[in-house]
């Protein structure tokens, strides 16, 4: 997550999850940006200013008067100087105050005065009722018309007992999206698959095989191509990771599964990035019940070949733009372009070293027609941000694309 040098104002309105907006404020200052709250009375029912000044580093403003500002002008000064303004937690009232261009407290009003270069991201927060009554559907499809972005809710249990949609999102999931907000859209309108993480073929009800990707750079793909404006589905193996933002995902075990989720949604994509570490093969006849250790006797398993996704993709009529992973232990030179070439796939990325599995760092090197080239050591999401870059230029350099 980068936000170096964004000026964002982060408001807060009344509800139970301006306590999330402490995380927030700090996430915030974390990835870079600079942090300018405003609350609104409601809000300091929640939460003190103390709390928000101490975690965004400056003094806070609640009121239209703030004497601080000397041309008396805070809506004015405050909305001019952001790259973004954020409400988060957004109430149902202040949804409505937005729809109506309300101008009654600071924070409404630096709203209606923002510029229409400075845009507005809402977090609504409020009970499940709340947010599914037609009036607040009314306002919310209104604020989208008007070209606010909607971040959530989520659905979960709410602090009054009920369950349902209306939470607000967590702070990681706001940073993503407002980190995504900033991106350049080189994929705009594309719809890409990526696949993730490691398979887990079956022995027996309680054993299986698989393999050491934690699913991080696939995750990282998923959530910069996202970023880049893409519609991303992310099917998944296994792993600990938290669901990306705005990405739908699917998750399965075993590569067929894998397999058959993938060929179900092939044709609708632009782009197919293969990340997953599939198994290659599994185990022929899976024991439907635990198998017993008896004393002198070692099992022995048989395997049967599974279906290679990349390839399988790459072979279709009208394939998308295939992008294949590689992990080698040896000679990447040499076998990377032969797996490309083997592949059919115009792209394949290839982890230099095969100790990269639940790092959080990487070193690739991309093989295309014309030869390779090195992307030098960084972090995942750094090196799926410039390789989306690299993708976008080589989709557009298509001309079926
Ligand atoms: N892949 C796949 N389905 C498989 C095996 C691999 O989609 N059953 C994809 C991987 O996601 C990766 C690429 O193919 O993008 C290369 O995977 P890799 O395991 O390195 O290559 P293999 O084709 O399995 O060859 P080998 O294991 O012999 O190196």
């Amino acid at each position: 997550m980068n936000l170096a040098g964004k000026k964002i104002v982060l408001g807060l309105t009344g509800g139970i999850a301006c306590y999330k907006a402490a995380e927030l404020a700090r996430g915030l200052v974390k990835a870079g940006a600079s942090v300018q709250v405003v609350m609104t009375e409601a809000s300091r029912h929640f939460i003190t200013p103390v709390t928000m000044q101490a975690l965004s580093g400056k003094p806070v403003y609640t009121d239209q008067w703030d004497s601080r500002i000397s041309n008396n002008m805070a809506h004015i000064d405050l909305s001019r100087d952001a790259d973004a303004i954020l409400i988060a937690p957004c109430s149902a009232d202040f949804m409505r105050k937005l729809v109506h261009g309300a101008a009654d407290d600071l924070l409404s009003t630096l709203c209606l005065a923002r510029p229409a270069t400075v845009p507005l991201l809402v977090a609504p927060a409020m009970n499940v009722e709340m947010w599914e009554n037609p009036a607040t559907q009314r306002n919310a499809e209104q604020l989208r018309k008007d070209g606010v972005s909607l971040l959530g809710p989520v659905a979960g249990d709410q602090a009054c007992g009920e369950t349902g949609l209306g939470r607000m999102m967590e702070p990681e999931q706001l940073l993503e999206d407002l980190s995504a907000f900033f991106h350049p859209k080189l994929l705009a309108g594309k719809k890409v698959m990526i696949t993730a993480g490691p398979t887990f073929e079956p022995i027996d009800p309680v054993r299986g095989i698989t393999n050491l990707s934690s699913g991080k750079m696939g995750f990282a793909i998923a959530r910069a191509a996202r970023a880049a404006g893409a519609e991303v589905t992310l099917v998944s193996g296994p792993t600990a990771l938290p669901r990306p933002s705005s990405v739908t995902l699917l998750p399965v075990t075993t590569a067929r599964e894998m397999h058959d989720a993938v060929m179900s949604q092939i044709a609708a994509q632009d782009l197919f990035i293969a990340v997953a570490a599939v198994a290659d093969w599994r185990v022929a006849s899976v024991s439907g019940q635990k198998i017993k250790k008896q004393e002198g006797q070692i099992p022995s398993l048989q395997f049967e070949q599974n279906p290679d996704i990349l390839a399988a993709v790459a072979a279709l009529p009208s394939p998308p733009y295939c992008v294949g992973f590689a992990a080698e232990s040896e000679d990447l030179l040499a076998h990377g372009a032969a797996k490309r070439e083997k592949k059919h796939i115009p792209l394949l990325v290839g982890n230099i070293g095969h100790q990269t599995f639940g790092k959080d760092d990487n070193e690739l090197v991309l093989f295309d027609e014309q030869g390779h080239h090195r992307l030098p050591r960084a972090s995942k999401d750094a090196l799926a941000q410039t390789l989306i870059k690299e993708i976008a230029q080589r989709i557009y350099r298509k001309p079926s694309a």
